[in-house]
């Protein structure tokens, strides 16, 4: 079943469903990684003022755009409102602080990073979602193996990760198609119209996450990785564990 490489939103402006994350990109590595990134044909960039790294992505978006070699509307760039900006005049401060880091004079989506959510407690979370007209983003794809080296140099214990790129289904559906375990967990997401961030700095990790338009999975093999979901044990990606933040039940 193909699938389209871009998802409609409300105000009816099409994103694509395939970006790269740049959470935990560090200045070099991550100009080199984004420069590669827009070569194989990322056109949306996630990033967040807490990340630290939008001059770095404004730098190499200015680069890419001056020269001619992609135009501004072609690029789907999202960024956050920090946490500490959520006050009155926040969203103006940071929007304005995060536009002229970027370089850029619009960003395409300004979410709130952390917001106070919802429990939404019935069975179908996407099939709810679509309901209402709402696009999902997945954080974390691949699970976000690089968690336990950020805790690591904040001294502090990682949260248990599930090893989502060693699971046996994942790897079993991956030898069949002759492709990546995270070319497996990213395409399972996007088949079902919900967008992927994969961050990557390694090139050819960045590459291969972008492949996954030329294969399909079975309805047996999206029955065996939603079969996968362990519900919210699996939700290892707590704001609780972050400095500042404190979790409100
Ligand atoms: N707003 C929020 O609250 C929020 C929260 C979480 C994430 N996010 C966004 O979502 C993006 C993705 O989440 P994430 O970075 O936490 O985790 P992720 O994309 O699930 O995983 C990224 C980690 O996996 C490695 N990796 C990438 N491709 C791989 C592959 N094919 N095989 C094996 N390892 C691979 C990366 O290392 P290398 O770079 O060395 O390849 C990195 O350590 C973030 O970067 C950020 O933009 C937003």
């Amino acid at each position: 079943m193909p699938f389209s490489d871009t998802l409609k939103l409300q105000n009816g402006k099409e994103m694509p469903i395939l970006g790269i994350g740049t959470w935990q990109g560090k200045a070099e590595e991550l100009e080199r990684a984004l420069d590669a990134a827009l070569e194989v044909g990322y056109r949306h960039i996630d990033t967040a003022f807490n990340y630290q790294n939008e001059d770095v992505i404004g730098k190499l978006l200015n680069k890419w755009i001056s020269s001619g070699k992609i135009k501004r509307e072609e690029l789907f760039i999202v960024t956050k409102l920090p946490m500490i900006g959520m006050t009155r005049e926040g969203p103006k401060k940071f929007l304005e602080k995060s536009l002229k880091a970027l370089q850029l004079d619009y960003v395409d989506l300004y979410l709130v990073h952390a917001p106070i959510g919802f429990n939404y407690h019935g069975d179908d979370k996407l099939k709810f979602c679509e309901s209402k007209g709402i696009t999902v983003v997945a954080y974390a794809p691949l699970g976000s193996p690089g968690r336990a080296q950020f805790f690591k140099q904040m001294g502090r214990a990682a949260p248990k990760i599930p090893p989502l790129l060693d699971n046996e289904v994942v790897k079993k559906i991956a030898r069949k198609h002759r492709v990546t375990p995270g070319q497996v967990l990213l395409r399972h997401l996007a088949q079902e119209n919900v967008a992927v961030i994969p961050k990557s700095t390694n090139s050819t990790r960045l590459q291969l996450n972008y492949q996954i338009f030329n294969f399909c999975l079975t309805p047996d093999e999206i029955h065996a990785l939603d079969e996968l979901d362990v519900g919210p044990d699996g939700r290892s990606f707590n704001f609780a564990d972050f400095p500042g933040y404190v979790l409100i039940d």
